[in-house]
C-alpha cells in the first residue's frame, strides 16, 4: 500500500538515484498504465508482466514506473520471435549502424565487474566485443571440453562408492572441466564450491546484499584465487588457455592478478542442465537403459576424438540434450538497459528502460512447445528446431549468444552422462520425486539436494551370476586350486550363466 507522498518521493528519489537496485527491493511501486500498486517490482516484472508477453499475440509487454503524468523508467518483457531476434542485441556496436549503440546497454552486468574486480565480457558493450569473444571461442574448444571431461569423469568414478549428492559432485565436475579447459588449470580446491553458490546467488541479488558482505565473500575467493594461481603458475603457462590471454588483454602483470576462480561463476549453467538431466536419467529406467545401450555401441573410448564425434551423432542421447536444454533452460532473464530511445520490432522503446528476454519462458510457452511441462526428449526427433534459432534459445541467439554453445557445453554434456551410465546403473535414493523449477523464476536453479547411487553394472552381473551359480561353480570361477567337480551338472560356466540356474542349484548355494 502507498503510505503518503513523502514515501513516494523518496522511493523516486533513490529509484532515480540507482535504478539496478531498486528493482526488487520490495518498494512500493506505481504501475502508471493500469494505476496499479505493486509491492515487489521484481515478482510484477517476471510473473505478471511476463504472463502478459506470453499471453499477447506478437510476444511483447510494457509499462512504466512513475505517475501517468510522469513517468521515470519504463519495463519491457520481450518473447515472441521477432521480437526476441531484435532485443537479445539491443544497443550492440556495430559499423553498419553505429546511431543504435548504446554504451549503456549492458549496464545491469555491473554486479559481475564489481565481482570479479575487472570487467568481463559481459560488461563490453563496444568495439572491443568482437576480440574479447574471439579470444573466448579460441579457448571454449569442443576438443578441450573432450579432453578435460573425460579426465575428470574418469577420476570421479573411481573414487564413487557410497551415496553422494548429485548437485555437489557435478557441480564440482563441471567447475573442474571448465577450470582446466579454459585455464588450463589441473586442480580446483573442493572448497571454492560453495564459495562459488554464494556469488552466484550474490550476483543475481545484488540489491539484497549488503556490500561488507560481498566484499567480503570476494576477498575470500581472491584469497584462494592467490594460493591457487601461485601453486600452479608453472604449469597453467605450459598451455596456451583464456587466463593467459585474459593477462595480456587486461594489462596484468602476474596471472594471480586476475580473479581467476571467481570467472568460474559461470559453471551454474551447465551444472544446472547436467544434474536435471542426470535426475531424469535416474527416475526413468527405461530412458536410462535406452541411452546406456546406445552409448555403448559406438564401441569406442568416448574420450578419444573419433569416439567422440560417433558420441555426438548419437539421435536419442542428442534429442536428450536438446530437450534439458529447453525444460530446464537454466539461465536468468536476459537483461538490457536502453539509456535513449529506440525501436525493437517497429516497438518505440523510450529513453531509460530496462528490457528482459525471459528465455525461459519462450522455452515453455505453449505457442511454441505442445505440453511444454512434459519433459519429453522425442519431442526433438524430427530435428525441425535448430539449437540457437527461436524458439529453441536456451543459449540466446544473435551477436552475444553463448560461446560455450558451439560444442563446448555440448562435449561436456555428453561425455559427463555417456561417462556416469555407461557401465553404471544410477539410482535416486533420497526423492520420490523431483523438484519443478518454476517457469517465472529468475533463479532457475535446484533447491533441493539428490542423493544417487551408481551400481557398477558387470560387478552386479557378476554378484548375480555367483547367486545362481553351484558352490562348485563359485569356486572354480573364484579361482580355488582345489574343488569336487559337481558330477550332477556338466553345463559350463558360461551355459549356466546364459540359461539360468536350476531352483535346486539356488536353494543349494543360499543354503
Ligand atoms: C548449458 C549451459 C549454458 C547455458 C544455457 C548458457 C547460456 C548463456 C546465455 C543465455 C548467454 C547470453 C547472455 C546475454 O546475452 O546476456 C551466455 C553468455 C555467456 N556464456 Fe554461457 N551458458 C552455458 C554454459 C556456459 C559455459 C560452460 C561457459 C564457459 C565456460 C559460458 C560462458 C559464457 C560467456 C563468457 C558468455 C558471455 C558472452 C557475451 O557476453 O558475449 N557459458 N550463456
Amino acid at each position: 500500500m502507498l503510505t503518503g507522498p513523502k514515501q513516494l518521493l523518496s522511493s523516486m528519489i533513490q529509484t532515480v538515484l540507482n535504478p539496478l537496485r531498486k528493482i526488487g527491493t520490495g518498494l512500493t511501486y506505481y504501475m502508471g498504465d493500469s494505476g496499479k500498486i505493486i509491492r515487489d517490482g521484481e515478482k510484477f516484472m517476471f510473473t505478471e508482466l511476463a504472463d502478459r508477453a506470453v499471453a499477447s499475440q506478437q510476444g511483447h509487454s510494457s509499462t512504466y514506473l512513475g505517475l501517468p503524468f510522469l513517468s521515470l523508467y519504463h519495463f519491457h518483457i520481450f518473447t515472441g520471435e521477432n521480437f526476441v531476434k531484435e532485443a537479445v542485441s539491443y544497443g550492440e556496436y556495430s559499423e553498419k549502424f553505429p546511431g543504435k549503440f548504446d554504451a549503456k546497454a549492458r549496464s545491469l552486468f555491473d554486479p559481475v565487474k564489481e565481482f570479479l574486480g575487472d570487467p568481463a565480457i559481459v560488461n563490453m558493450n563496444g568495439k572491443e566485443v568482437k576480440a574479447e569473444r574471439f579470444g573466448i571461442k579460441n579457448n571454449l574448444s569442443q576438443a578441450r571440453a573432450v579432453s578435460a571431461a573425460a579426465n575428470v569423469f574418469d577420476r570421479m568414478l573411481s573414487n564413487w562408492a557410497e551415496e553422494k549428492s548429485l548437485n555437489h559432485i557435478i557441480c564440482y565436475a563441471c567447475t573442474q572441466i571448465i577450470a582446466k579447459a579454459w585455464y588450463n588449470l589441473d586442480e580446483v580446491p573442493e572448497e571454492l564450491i560453495p564459495l562459488l553458490k554464494t556469488a552466484e546467488y550474490y550476483v543475481f541479488n545484488r540489491d539484497k546484499v549488503s556490500d561488507q558482505d560481498f566484499e567480503n565473500l570476494r576477498q575470500q575467493i581472491k584469497d584462494l584465487n592467490d594460493r591457487v594461481i601461485s601453486e600452479q603458475e608453472e604449469n597453467i603457462r605450459k598451455g596456451e588457455s583464456y587466463l593467459t590471454y585474459l593477462q595480456e588483454a587486461r594489462g596484468k602483470k602476474r596471472l594471480a592478478d586476475l580473479n581467476a576462480l571467481a570467472g568460474l561463476v559461470v559453471e551454474g549453467n551447465i551444472t544446472t542442465v547436467v544434474t536435471g538431466a542426470l535426475l531424469q536419467i535416474a527416475t526413468n529406467q527405461e530412458l536410462q537403459n535406452r541411452l546406456r545401450e546406445e552409448i555403448k555401441s559406438i564401441n569406442f573410448d568416448i574420450g578419444s576424438p573419433e569416439g567422440y564425434q560417433k558420441l555426438k551423432e548419437l539421435p536419442l542421447l542428442h534429442q536428450v540434450y536438446l530437450e534439458t536444454l529447453r525444460y530446464y533452460s537454466p539461465s536468468p532473464p536476459m537483461a538490457r538497459y536502453a539509456s535513449k530511445a529506440g525501436t525493437i520490432n517497429g516497438v518505440h522503446i523510450p529513453a531509460r528502460s530496462y528490457l528482459f528476454i525471459p528465455l525461459r519462458r519462450v522455452m515453455h510457452d505453449p505457442k511454441q512447445w505442445s505440453h511444454p511441462e512434459i519433459f519429453d526428449p522425442s519431442r526433438h526427433e524430427a530435428g525441425s528446431r535448430r539449437l540457437n534459432e527461436f524458439p529453441l534459445t536456451p543459449f540466446s541467439t544473435g551477436p552475444r549468444v553463448c560461446p560455450a554453445s558451439f560444442g563446448f557445453a555440448e562435449a561436456m554434456f555428453k561425455i559427463a552422462i555417456a561417462k556416469i551410465i555407461m557401465n553404471n546403473e544410477l539410482t535416486l535414493t533420497s526423492h520420490a520425486d523431483i523438484e519443478t523449477i518454476p517457469v517465472e523464476t529468475k533463479e532457475p536453479r535446484f533447491k533441493q539436494t539428490y542423493f544417487v547411487k551408481l551400481n557398477n553394472l558387470a560387478q552386479k552381473a557378476e554378484s548375480q551370476a555367483e547367486v545362481d551359480l553351484t558352490p562348485t561353480q563359485v569356486l572354480r570361477m573364484r579361482g580355488a586350486t582345489s574343488y569336487s567337480p559337481n558330477t550332477s551338472s556338466s553345463s559350463t560356466l558360461e551355459n549356466n550363466t546364459k540359461i539360468g540356474p536350476t531352483q535346486q542349484q539356488k536353494q543349494a548355494y543360499r543354503v
